[in-house]
């Protein structure tokens, strides 16, 4: 099969989040399965660190962007020496410290910039002569593309079998933009109405993705359930409800090639099932680099995640006195909305020796804070799929999480008598709950035995791509099917 995968960012050329994850790993399943699939991002900045292996395609596109037409070339390299990865670049777009906003604001030419995108995808596929049997749209960057392949290229032959997946990845951000950015996007007005992409008066690229595509995924089986709630639709629970039965929860992997304590090259031991004693010296060092004044018989807690409203922080930051009061030792990493930076950088003062934050983005941090600590909290308000409690359970930090979405999906409650379960899971959004999680998992922790028990359930759990990479398959195998009985019943000008 051909497969294109459209992403606004993909490890480890461009990265915000758990997206980025997604799309520098499930591509390299599908390779591994013997399908010609190719990934397509816009080249941003950061992907001069990889220029020695890009080079120029020596196509190009032009994409009319309201009255004017904007070019660039189409540069290609390689996804970790494997998949084909084409990098759209248009410099006066892309050319920026950050991906879509700095200084807490969002770029005010982001409607531009991605419907550049997303029509540039389809000029450069026209481009390298590659007709994908699907285009797998990621989140609203790429909600576009459905849009533009239902109406300007409707009845373009180049397209006349691709299908189109979307996956939702994070139903919060939408990117919706005022009205007048329809003749930007040189989409006809009779697309803005309740039924396509009009959102309260906005035009909203998400709302395009969920309604143009031929299927909708999202990356659990218990957040495609909570987003047709208004408690977690976002406002787009009316729309995901009448697609129903297109919308699908497939879970998302772990790439072990590169999370995972055996072979990481960045903690200070490497450990697995056979030889957990590494761990120990990864905590030696986590707590030496960051120092913290602990023994052995503290805990240490982490909290390794975009610092958000999302992510629970505000009940963090209500629980963080009772936690500091079991004897944890707290580790922090994040960047984010600036008040909760302020408080991660001002709490190391609050508990001196037995708390230590990083403010900033290294890669490197998460994976020596997974490896050093006991737990990961994710006290998450909602959470598509999340990945860091996937990547604790491989590190042996037990999680912590909020009974909702992937996590509820990925996480078993730990029990005492049957000493099943890799972590301890709270349902309610309140700080009663988080306790009892907190106080339960600190008595498993005075019981080192059992709380090896319950390291080594976590690290014997395989959340692989192989499993959601062949589910992905199936549904890109329904979507052709659907599309040739639906392009025999249709004239196409050379049918
Ligand atoms: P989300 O996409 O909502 O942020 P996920 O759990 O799916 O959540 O993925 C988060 C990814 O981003 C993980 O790879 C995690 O390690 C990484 N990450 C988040 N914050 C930071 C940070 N400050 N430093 C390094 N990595 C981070
Ligand atoms: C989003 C979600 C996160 C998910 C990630 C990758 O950013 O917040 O839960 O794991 O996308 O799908």
């Amino acid at each position: 099969m051909k497969i294109l995968f459209a992403s606004s960012e993909v490890f480890p050329f461009a990265k915000t989040g758990g997206l980025a994850d997604v799309a520098g790993a499930l591509p390299l399943a599908f390779k591994e399965l013997g399908h010609d699939v190719r990934v397509v991002m816009p080249k941003y900045k950061s992907i001069e660190k990889h220029s020695e292996s890009i080079h120029d395609t020596g196509k190009q596109i032009s994409v009319p962007i309201g009255q004017e037409t904007q070019t660039g070339r189409i540069l290609e390299g390689r996804l970790f020496e494997s998949a084909p990865i084409y990098f759209l670049e248009n410099n006066s777009y892309y050319q920026r410290d950050y991906l879509y906003g700095e200084h807490y604001q969002e770029y005010p030419d982001n409607a531009a910039r991605y419907i550049y995108f997303c029509r540039g995808i389809l000029e450069a596929c026209k481009a390298m002569d590659f007709k994908p049997d699907i285009i797998h749209c990621n989140d609203w960057q790429t909600g576009l593309i459905p849009v533009y392949l239902k109406t300007l290229y409707n009845e373009d032959l180049f397209f006349k079998d691709t299908g189109t997946v979307f996956t939702i990845h994070n139903l919060a951000y939408q990117g919706n933009f005022w009205h007048l950015d329809i003749p930007l996007a040189g989409l006809p007005w009779d697309v803005f109405h309740i039924d396509g992409v009009e959102f309260y008066g906005k035009f909203s690229f998400l709302k395009g993705g969920l309604i143009y595509s031929d299927v909708l995924t999202t990356v659990s089986k218990s957040y495609k359930d909570e987003i047709c709630t208004p408690e977690h639709g976002f406002g787009m629970e009316g729309v995901l409800r009448s697609r129903e039965k297109d919308l699908f929860g497939i879970l998302n992997g772990v790439d072990y090639t590169k999370w995972n304590p055996a072979n990481n090259p960045w903690i200070k031991k490497n450990y697995g099932l056979e030889n957990l004693i590494g761990k120990q010296d990864c905590r030696d060092d986590l707590i030496q680099e960051l120092g913290l004044k602990v023994d052995k018989k503290t805990p240490i807690i982490c909290f390794v995640s975009r610092l958000c409203y999302q992510k629970g922080f505000e009940l963090l930051k209500e629980g963080m006195q009772y936690i500091m009061k079991q004897g944890f030792a707290f580790v922090g990493v994040g960047t984010g909305q600036s008040e909760y930076q302020q408080y991660f950088h001002d709490l190391p003062k609050l508990f001196p020796g037995k708390c230590a934050t990083f403010v900033g983005y290294k890669e490197v941090m998460a994976h020596k804070t997974l490896a050093g600590s006991d737990m990961l909290l994710l006290p998450s308000q909602y959470e598509p799929c999340g990945l860091t409690q996937l990547y604790a359970l491989k590190y042996g930090a037990v999680p912590i999480v909020r009974s909702v979405g992937g996590l509820r999906d990925t996480i078993q409650n730990f029990s005492m008598n049957s000493k099943k379960g890799t972590g301890f899971k709270f349902r309610g959004f309140a700080i009663p709950h988080l306790h009892r999680s907190i106080k339960r998992a600190v008595d498993v922790f005075k019981d080192q035995p059992v709380w090896k028990q319950l390291i080594i359930n976590g690290m014997k759990k395989d959340y692989g791509w192989g499993r959601s990479a062949e589910e992905y398959l199936k549904l890109y195998k329904s979507v052709l099917d659907r599309k040739k009985s639906s392009n025999n019943g249709q004239t196409f000008g050379l049918n």
